[in-house]
């Protein structure tokens, strides 16, 4: 006869009780983690995670340089964040841009890139929007970094 059966049992089921363990910790972590997102989810303006944002801009690239003073299609969006619209020097504007009045802020640069060609009538920017509000937040967290 050899040892009793529970004793030959309690290392694996001790493992297992381990993993168990380790299991619960993780799930407490997300729990936490999903209910900090959701707070700041609540506050008016979530702050967007640039590094996402950088993906979401591969949408803008054909138009747009990050580099100061480099323009494509469009100006560039080097220091665009704070600026006043349609000042980049070198780049031929939209009367409609030129009169908007605009400075990109947050408020502005969102609803902007939701539908460009209705927040702001007549821009040349032909781009449909961004309907992500999630991506639009992503975006302008980048934008933010580039100056
Ligand atoms: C098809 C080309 C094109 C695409 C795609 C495009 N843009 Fe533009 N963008 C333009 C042009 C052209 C202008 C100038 C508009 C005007 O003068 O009315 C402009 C203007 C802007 C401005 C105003 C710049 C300033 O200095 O006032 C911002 C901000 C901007 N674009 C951001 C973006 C972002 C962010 C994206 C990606 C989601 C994007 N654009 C996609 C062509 C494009």
């Amino acid at each position: 006869m050899g040892p009793p059966k529970a004793f030959q049992e309690t290392p694996p089921n001790h493992g297992i009780f381990k993993e168990m363990t380790k299991m619960k910790k993780i799930g407490f972590l997300a729990t936490a983690l999903a209910v900090g997102v959701m707070i700041s989810g609540g506050s008016a303006w979530a702050a967007g995670d640039a590094a996402k944002g950088k993906k979401v801009f591969k949408k803008c690239a054909i138009c747009h340089s990050v580099k100061k003073g480099k323009k494509k299609i469009g100006p560039s969006l080097f220091g665009v964040a704070g600026r006043k619209a349609a000042t980049v020097k070198g780049f031929r504007f939209s009367k409609a841009l030129k009169k908007s009045g605009l400075t990109w802020d947050d408020a502005s640069l969102d609803k902007f890139l939701e539908k460009p060609r209705k927040a702001v009538r007549g821009t040349r920017m032909a781009f449909g929007g961004l309907r992500s509000k999630k991506d639009r937040e992503n975006l302008i967290a980048y934008l933010k970094t580039l100056k």
